[in-house]
């Protein structure tokens, strides 16, 4: 079952009254369930077609349908790279924002924030502004208000991109944790090709001008997987090799 699927999308900028292609002909479908990873050139691609597919610009070629398995849930979800969270609101307020059009009392509101926080590990924190949170911790604030919109595909862009590598090595694996608990298919675009392998079912590689999918590396490995593992290392030889 596709949680979503990507026909022929194309997409082009105007720049200076000049439209410049930037993604051409993009074929993949996410299965539900599956982590997908995507890796490629700084401006390729990656972010803008994340756009499309959450629906922030609908200004393409193509076809991106978004299967949900329930009409009470949101199909999808985002990330962003900066956690984006709201200053002046509690992580608690900033989780609940999740729930602002439904129909849910106050007290069914906080009861959801709080299981979400409580999911990344941020109870004792669901008081705090975004000020007082470190960086790894404003992230995981994020990750919590994206699931908490129960969506059945969660898009996250560089979502540990600014952190140092042992937090990110241990949101890697709350995230899988997360991802083993809740019902989502997932789609992480990152820079780091030993993330990608680590985390994903598939790592679709991207080259630019204009982005388009270079190669699709399937990665067959039972979780957890060993970081240091030969296969791994075989795999990140492969890719960087595509990607260089
Ligand atoms: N609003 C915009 N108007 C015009 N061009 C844009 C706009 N947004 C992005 N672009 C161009 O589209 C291309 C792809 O940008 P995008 O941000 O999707 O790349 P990316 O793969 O996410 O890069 P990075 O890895 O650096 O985040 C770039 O060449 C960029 O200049
Ligand atoms: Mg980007």
């Amino acid at each position: 079952m596709n949680a979503l699927s990507i026909e022929h999308v194309s997409k082009a900028y105007s720049l200076d009254g000049v439209a410049r292609p930037v993604l051409k002909d993009i074929n993949f479908t996410v299965r539900r369930n599956e982590i997908v990873a995507m890796v490629g050139a700084s401006g390729c691609g990656k972010s803008t077609l994340l756009r499309l597919i959450v629906g922030l610009d609908n200004d393409f070629r193509g076809s991106i349908v978004c299967d949900t398995q329930a009409a009470s849930r949101t199909k999808v979800g985002m990330v962003f790279q900066d956690h984006r969270l709201f200053p002046w609101l509690t992580v608690e307020g900033n989780v609940a924002l999740a729930f602002d059009n439904s129909d849910l009392t106050a007290r069914q509101r906080q009861e959801k924030a709080k299981h979400y926080i409580e999911l990344v590990g941020l109870a004792e924190f669901s008081k705090a502004y975004p000020r007082q949170l470190s960086g790894g911790m404003a992230q995981r604030a994020a990750i919590a208000r994206a699931l908490a919109q129960e969506p059945d595909t969660l898009l996250m862009d560089e979502p540990f991109g600014a952190l140092d590598s042992i937090l990110r090595m241990r949101l890697q694996d709350e995230l899988l944790s997360i991802w083993e608990r809740n019902q989502v298919s997932i789609i992480i675009v990152t820079h780091d090709v030993e993330e990608a392998l680590y985390l994903a079912d598939h790592v679709i590689v991207m080259e630019p001008n204009p982005g388009r999918i270079r190669e699709t590396i399937d990665v067959a490995l039972p979780r957890p997987r060993d970081r240091n593992g030969v296969l791994l290392a075989n795999l990140k030889k492969h890719c960087l090799s595509i990607l260089m």
